[in-house]
Parts: C-alpha cells; sequence; structure tokens
C-alpha cells in the first residue's frame, strides 16, 4: 500500500524543457551543445570526443533542441496547471546552473534567472505542488567545461558552492527535497554529460577519476550547506539504478553480474557510507590511479552524507565474467551485446523489467537503509496522434502501471520509498540523443525533431489514467480503466 503523504509527481530537467537557452541573462551550457542530427540514425550518434567536434558541429549548422526544449520557460503556468489537473503533488525538476551563474565563474549571480525559479516556485505552490529539485541535470555553464575542464579542476568547487549557497538559501522554503547531482554514477562512462570533462573512458581513467572525487566533494558539500541552509528540506543525491541479469549460471557470470552491480553502486556508497568502498580501492590501487586526495575530504566524506537516495530506473540488463563498469568506454560499452530472451523492448531497445524495480528497491535498502525516492521512470515511444487527435498510449499506461505496481511489492516488503515521479509529465527533447520523437510524457507537445511545430499541449490516455492512480492514492493501478 502507499503510504499517506507519497509524492505523485513528474520527473523533467532543465535543459531538455525549458528552452530560452539565452533568455534573460542566461549563459551556454554544456548541454545547449549536444546535437540532434536528422540524418544520423539515433543509435549511431557521434559521441562527443572533444571541443573541436562540438565546435565544427556549430559552424556546420548543427541542430541544437534542448537550446528550445519545449519552451517551458514561457509556457510554465500552463504546464504546471496540467500537472496539477493530473493530480501530482511534486514535481521534481532541475535548475540551470548557467540560469543562475551564466558563466559559472561569475562573482554575482543573475537576478533575473532566480526570479524565473521564484515565479515557477511559487506557481508549484499554488496548485499544490511540491518542488524536488536537481542542483545539477547533466549540465554546468560551458565555460567551466572549456576554461576549467569540468570537474577535473578542483576549483570548480568554489563556483559550486556559491552556486549552492545562493539557490539553498533562496530556495530554503520553496523546496522539500535537494537532489545534488543527476544520475552521478554515469560520471565513470559518460564523462562529458555528468562531469562536464572531455575524456575517453578507455584511455583518460585518471582524469575521469580526479572528476569523480571532485563531484563526490561537491555532493558531500551541496548536503552540508544543504544542511545549514534550508534546514527543513532533506538533502540527497541520485543514481542511475543498475539491475543486471547473470547471463548463465556459471559462477563467474553470477559474480561478474554481482561486481558489475556493485561498481554502479561505487557513487551511492560514497554518499551514503561517506567512504569508497573495498573494491573501489582495489581497483584504483591495481589500476595505479590516485584519487586527488585534500586534508579536510576525508572528513567531508564521511560527516556529510545523504538523508535520502534518489533513483532512475528504466530497464535491466544482462551482464557476465568480464562485464565492467570501471575502465569501459561508454555506457554501451558497458554492458555486453546480450538481451533477456524473457524480457520485451521499446524501440529504443530498453528491456522492460518491472520486476527488476521491485529487486532494485529491495537491494538499495537493503544496502543503505535509508528512504528512497524513484525520480525516474518511463517509456520512450513512438506516439501517433489519432484521427480524435488524442494519443491512445496504452503501452506508456502498462508500462507505468507495472512498474507502480513493483514498487507498491516492495513498499509492502518494508522498503522505504516515499515517491514516484514518472519520465515524464509531459513530452521533452530525449537527453541521450536529442530527439524528440522519443516521447515520455503524459501530455504531447506538437513539436518535432527540429522544433518546427504549434508546441500546443494535449493530454494522452496517460494522463486521464494518472490522475486516476492519484486520486485513488495507488490503489487503483488497473491499466485497462481511467
Ligand atoms: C536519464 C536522464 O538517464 O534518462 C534523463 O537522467 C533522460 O535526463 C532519461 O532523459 C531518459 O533518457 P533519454 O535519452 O531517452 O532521454
Amino acid at each position: 500500500m502507499f503510504p499517506a503523504g507519497f509524492q505523485w509527481g513528474g520527473g523533467l530537467a532543465a535543459n531538455q524543457f525549458e528552452g530560452a537557452w539565452d533568455a534573460d541573462g542566461r549563459g551556454p551550457s554544456q548541454a545547449d551543445f549536444t546535437r540532434y542530427n536528422a540524418k544520423l540514425d539515433p543509435t549511431d550518434m557521434e559521441l562527443i570526443s572533444g571541443l573541436d567536434t562540438i565546435l565544427r558541429w556549430e559552424k556546420e549548422g548543427g541542430v541544437f533542441p534542448k537550446r528550445w526544449g519545449i519552451d517551458f520557460y514561457h509556457h510554465f503556468r500552463e504546464d504546471i496547471a496540467l500537472f496539477a489537473q493530473m493530480g501530482m503533488n511534486s514535481l521534481r525538476t532541475s535548475i540551470s546552473w548557467s540560469r543562475i551563474f551564466p558563466h559559472g565563474d561569475d562573482a554575482e549571480p543573475n537576478e533575473a534567472g532566480l526570479r524565473f525559479y521564484e515565479e515557477v516556485f511559487r506557481c508549484c505552490h499554488e496548485h499544490g505542488i511540491t518542488p524536488v529539485i536537481t542542483l545539477s541535470h547533466y549540465e554546468m555553464p560551458m565555460r567551466l567545461v572549456t576554461e576549467y575542464g569540468g570537474w577535473e579542476n578542483r576549483q570548480l568547487l568554489v563556483f559550486w558552492e556559491r552556486y549552492c549557497r545562493t539557490v539553498l538559501s533562496r530556495f530554503s522554503a520553496d523546496v522539500s527535497h535537494w537532489i545534488a547531482f543527476n544520475q552521478i554514477n554515469s560520471a565513470l562512462f559518460d564523462p562529458f554529460t555528468a562531469l562536464g570533462v572531455l575524456a575517453d573512458p578507455t584511455r583518460d581513467e585518471q582524469r575521469i577519476w580526479t572528476g569523480v572525487h571532485h563531484q563526490l566533494l561537491a555532493n558531500a558539500l551541496a548536503v552540508k550547506l544543504g544542511h545549514e541552509l534550508a534546514p527543513r528540506a532533506r538533502h540527497g543525491s541520485m543514481i542511475i539504478e543498475v539491475n543486471a541479469y547473470p547471463r548463465s549460471t556459471d559462477p563467474l557470470d553470477n559474480f561478474g553480474a554481482y561486481r558489475y552491480r556493485q561498481e554502479a553502486l561505487m557513487h551511492s556508497d560514497v554518499m551514503a557510507r561517506g567512504e569508497y568502498p573495498g573494491f573501489a580501492r582495489r581497483y584504483l590501487r591495481e589500476h595505479s590511479i590516485e584519487l586527488p586526495w585534500q586534508p579536510g575530504d576525508a572528513d567531508l566524506l564521511r560527516e556529510n552524507t545523504i538523508d535520502f537516495l534518489a533513483l532512475s530506473y528504466y530497464t535491466s540488463e544482462v551482464a557476465g565474467a568480464a562485464t565492467r563498469i570501471f575502465g569501459v568506454g561508454g555506457w554501451g560499452a558497458a554492458r555486453e551485446e546480450m538481451k533477456n530472451p524473457l524480457l520485451q523492448r521499446t524501440p529504443w531497445g530498453w528491456q522492460i523489467d518491472p520486476v527488476g524495480l521491485r529487486t532494485s528497491l529491495n537491494r538499495l535498502w537493503d544496502r543503505y537503509r535509508i528512504p528512497l525516492v524513484i525520480v525516474e521512470n518511463g517509456i520512450g515511444e513512438i506516439d501517433q496522434v489519432g484521427e480524435d487527435g488524442r494519443v491512445h498510449d496504452d503501452y506508456r499506461i502498462a508500462y507505468v502501471s507495472a512498474h507502480l505496481d513493483a514498487v507498491r511489492e516492495a513498499i509492502d516488503d518494508g522498503v522505504e520509498v516515499f515517491g514516484y515521479h514518472p519520465w515524464a509529465p509531459i513530452d521533452i527533447i530525449s537527453s541521450g540523443t536529442s530527439e524528440m520523437k522519443k516521447r515520455y510524457g503524459f501530455i504531447y507537445v506538437d513539436q518535432d525533431d527540429e522544433g518546427h511545430g504549434s508546441r500546443r499541449r494535449v493530454p494522452k490516455d496517460s494522463f486521464d489514467w494518472y490522475r486516476k492512480v492519484t486520486a485513488s492514492n495507488g490503489a487503483d493501478l488497473d491499466p485497462t480503466t481511467f
């Protein structure tokens, strides 16, 4: 049974839906430079390998959809009203760092950026929606990438502290839960997106681990500042949850799958327990990688562990004796090209596995014993608008219903889960491919991959279904009625 006060939310990210990338003093963020090119197959996107590539894409007239998102910046009142109609009582989104500190190293914040979030949060509260806020969702001001080298540079902690102090104190009464970083554990296989470090995970491991250490310090610092400046809120961070089945009953495959999951939890081990786990220390030792420890670092990590752990869950995987996360090139390379024959997949090849979510929630609870919140879970699909002008997305309803059922089971197993934020309450730009056609929302947005369209918002069937779910506090998950 879902407890009273359960957060019925929706998950979003500033860089994927706000748009208005250069409005009212906002500076460019690294997400504004991730490109969509209609000529490329989405599964064959050119990886960002260096600044030269980005600059070349700009010159070639590349399409950068995150710059316009779905223009929430100018539609936020209408969108939040729709979220409230669905019965949402919380909204997980992020603050764009470069809306507040346009270049990252500015001495003073951009007041217009602060005012934007003030209005958004006020509007949320007017509709009975509590903001759950990520401080950095896969973006930092671009200058921190190009001039400073992202989290590889310890100086970022100075800018980060300034940013955290500014928003935590300004919005201390508005936000119930703060999440320092989105999917912080993806740094090891996607260093540009998560760390702002232009590096190849197979060759530049020392640089990436340097960035990882600085980012973990930044997480602890955000928790510390949060407890001081926003004491009524709870302060946590977020991981991408990786649940992998062994490819066979061979004990080596079983251990390989176990180690794969263990490596995916390295970040949450540090954030929840305050120190690097033994398996990470062994890896670093054996690969001659040195973390850039300075006096005070160990205390900072130990004394500022997270109050709760947020997670995204989309899929499960299959892993074998040789599968690793540490030291592999990119998320795709971290997985073996194996799929579970018992599971169906989305058009983007992601396995649909609600039982895996129940397993994950139990495992995380057993490991950390701190409250959990799901801040992303959903299905990317190619929606068709019917003749009646609506999207009849029974596949999305089936997906969310089955995953919510798994959450309910986990809660009945004794796991403390305080919220569920489906990704996403409204269609937005895809993080990985910058596509619009990979739609997750309960509200359709009339816009194509290149930004053409009226941007009209139209509720899908899932919108009505989710309203039924929230109204019954999750007691009615029947996917066939709404
Ligand atoms: C998570 C990210 O990895 O997955 C989100 O935190 C992202 O930002 C979501 O949108 C789904 O991925 P994608 O690539 O389909 O948008």
